[in-house]
């Protein structure tokens, strides 16, 4: 039966629920191995760096589970457009492809005006070569067609999840919070030409195989280019962490489910969808120390090196034990590049390395 679901090439809801319930370690293993097949088929044997540069942990949102959220009464820090430039220069120098610019979520004027320069100093300092990724929220059309036409040609807004009570669930009821606008925006985004992605949290409070399933189906449905996702982890400080500690839902074994759960997404995302680009989350490290690269050896082709200043990086918790927080940049160069090298893939230094899928769509236009 489980060969038999490897070896087709078109997969069906059915088959997708099946390999979501595997338990099997052998059975599990295979599905690793047929995915990690699928990546080097289409992709090759590469992993990209994009710099992750978390540049403000100012938030309008008040998502139940992150950390940063808009109630959270911690110290709130934005880096100034040097700093910034600072880092993209460092992931310039050191032959980063790309930087992703992360921050809370923002739609002030100011704030807009504020990432535009920022867009277009990057371009600038870099000759145009380094490749820019937005993961910036929720904005207006327009917004996005200015960051665009200022030189970003990436945006990453996750779903979180396809299931419309699981997100009403984790996040207030209110407008600023809805799955709908969420579902507009990437609409918008790919519109205007932007390389999409999406992704959503695996291992939360009552969500389904079945939800995750068609999570899977949705990112086909929308035809997505990158998928950036990965196990919920737990921030003692919020609503969704307090309920889940208090109802002793986070012990090892959760966690470890939790960890595998992510492993199989990434697995069972690359055979469904095959050329996407796929990220291998620092939240997989979060639950496991060699959690990205068992992303890699199941499919997953992009790692994200947080290149923030390691003075903020105790200021963009989105999660606790968030991993690399005492390092800086020059370390994690070394160690994620060791971690690439050691499942056998190669770091695509110097190169944008986008989605194959973006590309193959567009000249078949
Ligand atoms: N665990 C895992 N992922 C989280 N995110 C936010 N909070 C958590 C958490 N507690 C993810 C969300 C968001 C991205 C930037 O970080 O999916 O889109």
């Amino acid at each position: 039966m489980l060969r038999d679901i490897l070896n087709k090439y078109e997969l069906d809801k059915s088959d997708l629920l099946y390999l979501m319930n595997l338990t099997d370690k052998d059975d599990l293993n295979m599905l690793y191995e047929k995915a990690y097949s699928i990546k080097e088929k289409f992709i090759g044997r590469k992993a990209y760096f994009r710099g992750l540069i978390e540049f403000s942990n100012v938030c309008i949102k008040d998502c139940y589970y992150c950390g940063i959220r808009k109630s959270s009464p911690q110290e709130r820090f934005s880096m100034t457009k040097e700093e910034i430039l600072s880092m993209a220069q460092w992931a310039y120098e050191n032959e980063y492809g790309s930087v992703t610019l992360q921050s809370g979520e923002r739609n002030d004027a100011e704030y807009v005006e504020f990432i535009t320069e920022i867009i277009k100093d990057i371009k600038n300092l870099s000759d145009a070569k380094l490749g820019i990724t937005l993961c910036l929220g929720e904005q207006s059309e327009e917004t996005y067609q200015r960051w665009f036409d200022a030189g970003a040609h990436r945006y990453l807004l996750r779903i979180e999840t396809t299931s419309k009570e699981l997100y009403k669930r984790i996040h207030p009821n209110d407008e600023l919070h809805s799955l709908q606008k969420r579902i507009d925006c990437l609409e918008a985004l790919k519109k205007i030409g932007y390389q999409v992605g999406t992704g959503v949290m695996i291992g939360l409070p009552s969500q389904t195989e079945e939800d995750l399933v068609n999570d899977i189906l949705f990112f086909k449905e929308k035809d997505i280019d990158m998928i950036g996702m990965g196990p919920y982890v737990v921030h003692k400080d919020t609503p969704m962490g307090i309920e889940v500690l208090t109802k002793n839902m986070d012990t090892e074994e959760e966690k470890a489910k939790r960890f595998e759960l992510g492993i199989k997404m990434i697995a069972i995302t690359r055979l469904y969808l095959k050329d996407v680009n796929i990220a291998a989350t620092t939240a997989l490290q979060a639950l496991n120390p060699l959690g990205r690269e068992l992303g890699l050896k199941a499919g997953a082709n992009i790692l994200m090196p947080i290149i923030t200043l390691q003075e903020y990086r105790y200021g963009y918790q989105l999660y606790d034990n968030k991993p690399c927080i005492d390092d800086d940049q020059n370390h994690c160069k070394v160690c994620l590049t060791g971690r690439v090298l050691s499942v056998g893939d190669m770091v695509g230094f110097a190169e944008w390395g986008d989605s194959p899928h973006f590309k193959v769509k567009n000249n078949s236009k």
